[in-house]
């Protein structure tokens, strides 16, 4: 049984295959945690609390004032302010009476197959004999507010997921002033904390630093998960590399404000803990309402960075992402924008079109600038009607002479934007978030929507379904380009202007959950400015999201290594752009450009008329090796090799292995050549009895050879020359 209660020592615990989880009730019904780590068959672990300081200072509880127990250093799951515990809380409730204090203690709980939704909020799911779900019921004695937590256990998956749902039952009304999704108390802080960091062009970049006595906290108030810092934190022992050492991984399936902390007390616990963030949020509760807080998945491996990541992968895989287009093969798409922006025509996409389809591009995304009057980026969003005259004809006459080339249509949407120099603006002036009279700041000289207005989502639905049902629209690019300020929502009262944030988010779910009902064949990529919003909550929506604007080779290998650390390498957009690159100038071969494409979910992003003959031949090379090897790059499990953040940062290197171990494909690229220097790579993943061949030099090696000695590629040099190894097991 993955969850098991003990009722006579009152203890909780939750197995997988490669963790426990265990905490207690105490004598007054306040949860306590004992354990979270590998697989232990032991249950009572409350002696680890029992010596734990409680100097006189220290509060205790009334029932108790002489005792050992204090909520200034006990681990809990659900800590609360204001009664004595003054590490980071997950719970905070305003009484009527104005009073924050909160506490919840025990009622009752129950523990069932399967998992449940989360109401109005994606989620991971999972069948009734994939997962199992414990539900505690507590309550706040004091005002009678009742929170459930739920924490669901993946078994094979070595995953748990915890969320929170608040409900008053009470006949006055609350505000929730903070809530957590998790919280976790660690009896050490022995540990490194690894989190994504970055900014426009440069998302999800590696960092990791040892743990001290301070709070290091990660979070974003721009209304979407940011470019800045992602939902994702990890704590890591000092010593843990990819492959070795623990990891725990923690991540919120959420697209909005967020913040992550761990946070070392004075003693030296720790404690780590996720979800909406609490700047700028309040929720008020009135009477009979309910309230529920997104998911966090939390991932234990003792099997390194690269464990975590693998077990983070295969979950979103297998649990979270959704439709068909999970495993039906992607088409090889070409994108306009780097090498139009809005400066097109009809006949010039047609021109595209028709170069591409000779290349073996199968899918054109026509990107910013076909509708209403929008030449550049200061006017028309929110005006989704067709320029006819640019395009030459309808949308109709566009798309069915493209599909007449053999080659898809796609198109990019900013659905959530208005431009002030708009139709929608000049009749709806009040359809953006914003506060009466205060002046309104401009990001990319665009506002947002008040999607929390249902009359504005209606709007939105309705103006994409027109053009959508006006032609075979087979992919839309979904964008989302400036920052929240000023929010505020002209339909709310005063009390309820703290909410806005998270019923914005709330709105952008049910539309995009509307959108994916009613066209359930569409392949929808997420973009946020690249890669501004890549977080689990998107990934339920849209299998790709695209990465990043920075579409150099070589910047890259930094995004797209910190970007697999928890999302799977089969969601990253990535494109083979021009040479030199459009925002870094940096010159990168064809070749690299295309290997490093590959990783993710691969299409190009320039003019296919600029190439040469011989780049066209290693342009149809490079779709043709793309079919060849979508197994093992679309479903393979990632080894991270080489990381282009160690070192001298001076080489990347991966590999992905098909589940049976019978394909591996190895990507090796050098950043920066120094004379000389060796170039062995340790591979990883394979089956050490098995022979593999070298399917471009025919030389066969064994597993275990090729995960001992390695390869060695020391021909390969040159600043950002790269190479591919495909290896087939022989029979
Ligand atoms: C954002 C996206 C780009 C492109 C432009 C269009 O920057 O990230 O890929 O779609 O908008 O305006």
């Amino acid at each position: 049984m993955p969850i098991f209660f003990n009722s006579e020592k009152k203890i909780f615990k939750l197995d997988t295959k490669g963790s426990s989880y265990i905490f207690a009730i105490n004598e007054d019904g306040i949860l306590v945690h004992t354990y979270y780590g590998a697989p232990i068959k032991d249950l009572d672990l409350g002696y680890l609390n029992e010596n734990f300081t409680t100097p006189g200072i220290c509060p205790k509880p009334h029932y108790a004032p002489g005792g050992r127990f204090t909520l200034d250093t006990a681990p809990v799951e659900f800590p609360c302010t204001g009664t004595g515990d003054y590490r980071p809380a997950a719970f905070s409730v305003r009484s009527a009476q104005g009073h924050t204090a909160t506490l919840v203690h025990y009622l009752s709980h129950k523990i069932y197959g399967g998992k449940p939704a989360l109401e109005g909020l994606p989620a991971t799911f999972a069948g009734e004999d994939e997962a199992t779900t414990l539900e505690i019921l507590t309550e706040d004695r004091h005002t009678g507010i009742r929170v459930t937590l739920f924490y669901t256990v993946f078994e094979d998956l070595s995953v748990m997921t915890r969320h929170v749902t608040v409900e008053n039952p009470t006949d006055t009304a609350v505000n929730i002033e903070r809530i957590y999704s998790t919280s976790v108390d660690f009896h050490t802080h022995d540990y490194d904390v690894i989190h994504l960091h970055g900014h426009h062009c440069r998302e999800r970049n590696y960092s990791r630093t040892r743990l001290d006595y301070a709070t290091h906290r990660i979070s974003s108030l721009r209304g979407a998960s940011g470019a800045e810092h992602n939902p994702f934190m990890a704590l890591v022992s000092p010593d843990a590399t990819e492959n070795y050492g623990e990891a725990y991984g923690f991540n919120l399936v959420y697209s909005g404000n967020f913040a992550a902390e761990v946070n070392v007390e004075c003693y030296g616990s720790a404690r780590v803990a996720m979800g909406i963030n609490s700047d700028g949020f309040n929720w008020l509760l009135e009477p009979g309402e309910h309230f529920t807080a997104p998911e966090a998945v939390m991932v234990y491996s003792n099997e390194g960075l690269g464990g975590m990541s693998r077990t983070f992968h295969n979950l979103y895989r297998k649990h979270l992402m959704r439709g068909e287009w999970l495993t039906k093969r992607r088409p090889v798409l070409i994108n306009n924008w780097e090498a139009t922006a809005m400066n097109f025509d009809g006949e010039k996409l047609y021109e595209f079109a028709k170069k591409a389809s000779e290349l073996g591009i199968e899918m054109l995304v026509l990107d910013d600038g076909w509708f209403g009057k929008r030449n550049n980026a200061r006017c028309a969003l929110g005006d989704w009607v067709v320029n006819e005259e640019k395009l030459g004809g309808t949308m109709n006459d566009l798309v069915t002479r493209i599909n007449a080339l053999g080659v898809k249509f796609g198109l990019w949407f900013e659905p959530e934007m208005i431009s002030p120099d708009s139709d929608l603006y000049r009749a709806h002036p009040d359809w953006c978030l914003h506060i009466e009279g205060r002046p309104m700041s401009l990001g990319r000289f665009q506002l947002i929507l008040d999607l929390t207005r249902k009359e504005v989502e209606d709007y939105v639905f309705e103006s994409m379904c027109r053009v959508l049902d006006s032609a075979n629209i087979e992919y839309v690019k979904w964008d989302f380009n400036r920052n929240f300020t000023e929010t505020g929502s002209a339909a709310l009262p005063a009390e309820r202007q703290k909410e806005v944030p998270h019923r914005y988010v709330l709105a952008l779910y049910r539309l995009l959950e509307r959108l994916l009902n009613r066209y359930p064949h569409l392949l929808l990529e997420g973009c946020a400015s690249g890669g501004g919003r890549f977080d689990p909550g998107m990934l339920y929506y849209s299998p790709q999201i695209w990465t990043s604007d920075c579409s150099d080779a070589i910047e890259r290998l930094d995004i797209q290594y910190g970007t697999t650390m928890c999302y799977p390498p089969s969601s990253m957009g990535a494109h083979v752009s021009a040479s030199p690159n459009h925002q870094t100038k940096r010159i990168s071969p064809l070749s690299t450009r295309g290997n490093v494409a590959l990783e993710g979910t691969f299409g190009y992003e320039l003019d296919p008329s600029t190439f040469t003959e011989e780049e066209c031949e290693t342009v149809r090379a490079q779709v043709r090796q793309y079919h060849e090897l979508y197994d093992v790059t679309h479903f393979g499990d990632l080894y991270r090799l080489v990381s282009p953040f160690d070192g001298d940062r001076d080489r990347s290197a991966w590999m992905q292995v098909t589940e049976d171990k019978r394909e591996a494909l190895v990507t090796l690229v050098i950043i920066r050549t120094h004379v000389g220097q060796r170039q062995y790579l340790r591979l990883c993943g394979l089956d050490p009895e098995k022979q593999y061949r070298d399917v471009a030099t025919g030389r066969t090696y064994s597993g275990a050879l090729l995960m001992n000695a390695g390869l060695c590629l020391n021909t390969l040099v040159g600043d950002g020359a790269s190479r591919l190894i495909h290896l087939v097991a022989e029979d």
